[in-house]
């Protein structure tokens, strides 16, 4: 797989894009993305804070290559149950290549195809910033969830971006047009208030910070982040350039900087 392909794979967890879109360039993504250390470390606190029992029906929503559910399996045991929904035909079939006998069922978070309150257990990771109507989509995981279950909703928040060194007028403007790009760009701060909205009880929160290596002023998202908002008239292929030349020659002498803020939000359903 080239550079360019991996870039532009980055936009492609849409819901519009997942009949489209190839399940192995998005698979490398999640598996590049998984090895973050700040995405493990969330991964982490949800499952204590989820702590899946022996017996107990544990659901993954938006499971991409369904690690989360393998890992929900093994919790739950043979007596159990553990299911992963997932839009993407591809990323689905590559979970069941994995991972043989893994429970993955075509459906959408706003649409769950399941009955009321049968779930021990719910978690939906950074998937509410592709979703549309996202109160509508964590009502749906509520509506499954049993009196006394836990959910755990991860979520990055793009309003934190910090990118060095560049023009913080390019830079806004390079924002502002992915912020359009997205459904939910600051899906991180709306978790606490959507699980409230839900009638969930919130049970803790964290973040972790996402730091990208030197590497990411390279290759990845940031690679390309100035070619396409040139291309799509947000800033001038000038500015492009400039921005391009800026963070790669900060890399070369270990001075470029990226971060990004995540949060994970655990809460309980009244029993
Ligand atoms: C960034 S990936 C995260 C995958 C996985 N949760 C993980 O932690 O690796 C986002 C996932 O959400 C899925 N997705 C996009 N829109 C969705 C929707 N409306 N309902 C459910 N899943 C959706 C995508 O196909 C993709 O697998």
């Amino acid at each position: 797989m080239s550079e360019q392909e991996l870039d532009e794979s980055r936009v492609g967890f849409k819901l519009r894009d997942a009949d489209r879109e190839d399940g192995t360039r998005l698979a490398m993504v999640l598996d590049l993305m998984a090895a973050m250390p700040s995405v493990q470390t969330l991964k982490a606190w949800a499952l204590d804070a989820l702590a899946p029992a022996v017996g107990e029906a544990a659901l993954d929503v938006g499971s991409g290559t369904g690690e989360d559910v393998a890992e929900f399996l093994k919790r739950v045991g043979p007596g159990g149950r553990a299911v992963g929904v997932e839009p993407n035909g591809g990323l689905r079939t590559i979970a069941q290549e994995r991972h043989p006998g893994l429970s993955m069922v075509d459906g959408i978070a706003s649409a769950l195809p399941f009955d009321d309150e049968s779930f021990d257990v719910v978690r939906c990771e950074r998937v509410l910033q592709h979703v549309d109507d996202a109160p509508l989509a964590v009502g749906e995981m509520a509506r499954v969830l049993r009196p006394g279950g836990r959910i755990c909703l991860i979520d990055t928040d793009w309003a934190t971006a910090i990118v060095h060194p560049a023009d913080p007028d390019v830079l806004g403007r390079m924002v502002d047009f992915f912020h359009t790009e997205s459904a939910n760009p600051c899906s991180g701060r709306t978790l606490r208030g959507l699980l409230a909205d839900a009638g969930l009880a919130v049970a803790g929160e964290t973040a972790a910070t996402w730091i990208e290596p030197q590497s990411g002023a390279k290759q990845g998202f940031l690679a390309m982040m100035g070619k396409t908002s040139a291309a799509a008239g947000a800033i001038t292929a000038d500015e492009a350039e400039a921005f391009h030349r800026g963070i790669e020659e900060a890399a070369d002498r270990g001075a470029f900087h990226m971060s990004l803020t995540m949060y994970a939000v655990a809460a309980t359903k009244p029993a």
